[in-house]
């Protein structure tokens, strides 16, 4: 049984508010009414550190997209509050909403969402097109070497693999530079390889670019190639792994099973502004 809930992960870094690209403060969100009313979310307090790959896991339901839709601002909160940078996003008005979303955000969907009359490279330079924004050639020539589509540029989606169009999708978060990337499953409907392959590159985009990304993901050797996993149980962050390996998060995954996810210290339960014990999950305020 663990109850590593924030705390204990990477307590010496203890990191302020400025270190995220993105945090919630107790956030809340619930479905329907009545019989029919469902906890999604359950007073959720988080941080995604800057620069660095963090993958969401739990088990179906427990509110991963739910999650991440809120902190993207595609789905609004009941109550709490969510950050992009050190911008409160419910406090804005929905032109204001829109455009923080279309700057700042990037986001990888399972279903890839390419437009299939438009070219892979003009796929990838899209949100910029519609932003009325000029690619930074360079950074573009970067992106586009890092995910090895240079030779099928030209090719409309239909005639490229599902890896590679993977690939665009993640060229195309990637190319505008985003605060932070938002990744649901991107890797749930590929085969190993082309798997491993986008995972690869995502981390390397990590690395080498400096870019932030949060993935949920259901697969522990996914998990792996992110430098700390959030555990999400019941709409409640119940623990934090840093280092993943996919054997330690397989092994934590058993613990939801048997209910030991339950039974750890939820996140909520934590109080939110306790300076320097909080993990690098944790926004401190
Ligand atoms: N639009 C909605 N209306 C009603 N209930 C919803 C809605 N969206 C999500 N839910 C419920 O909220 C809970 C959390 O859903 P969410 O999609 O965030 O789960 P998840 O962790 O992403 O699951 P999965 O791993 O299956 O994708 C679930 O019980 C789900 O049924
Ligand atoms: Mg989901």
């Amino acid at each position: 049984m663990t109850n590593t809930a924030p705390s204990t992960a990477g307590a010496h870094t203890a990191p302020g508010a400025g270190d995220f690209a993105a945090r919630t403060q107790r956030i809340a969100k619930v479905y329907g009414r009545g019989d029919a009313q469902v906890v999604a979310l359950d007073g959720v307090t988080v941080g995604i550190p800057r620069g660095r790959f963090t993958a969401i896991m739990g088990p179906s339901g427990s509110g991963k997209s739910t999650l991440m839709h809120c902190m993207a601002g595609l789905d609004s909160v009941d109550s709490g509050e969510v950050f992009i940078g050190d911008t409160e996003l419910t406090r804005l008005k929905d032109k204001q909403l829109t455009r923080l979303r279309r700057d700042k955000v990037g986001f990888i969907f399972q279903a890839f969402n390419l437009v299939p009359t438009l070219t892979a490279l003009e796929n990838i330079t899209l949100p910029m097109d519609i932003a009325g924004r000029k690619p930074d050639k360079e950074w573009l020539d970067t992106v586009i070497d890092t995910v090895d589509l240079r030779p099928r540029l030209k090719h409309r989606p239909s005639e490229l693999s599902g890896g590679q169009q993977q690939r665009v999708a993640c060229a195309r978060a990637l190319a505008a530079r985003p605060e932070i990337i938002f990744a649901d499953e991107p890797t749930g409907n590929l085969d190993s390889r082309s798997g491993a392959e986008v995972l690869g590159f995502l981390r390397d985009s990590v690395r080498r670019m400096g870019q932030t990304i949060v993935m949920v993901t259901h697969d522990p050797s996914a998990a792996a190639y992110a430098d700390q996993v959030l555990f999400l149980t019941d709409g409640q962050i119940v623990d934090t792994m840093e280092g993943p390996t996919a054997e330690r998060v397989l092994e934590r995954m058993k613990g939801f099973d048997t209910g030991a996810g339950r039974a750890a210290q939820p996140a909520s339960a934590q109080p939110a502004g306790r300076p320097g014990g909080q993990g690098p999950g944790v926004a401190a305020r």
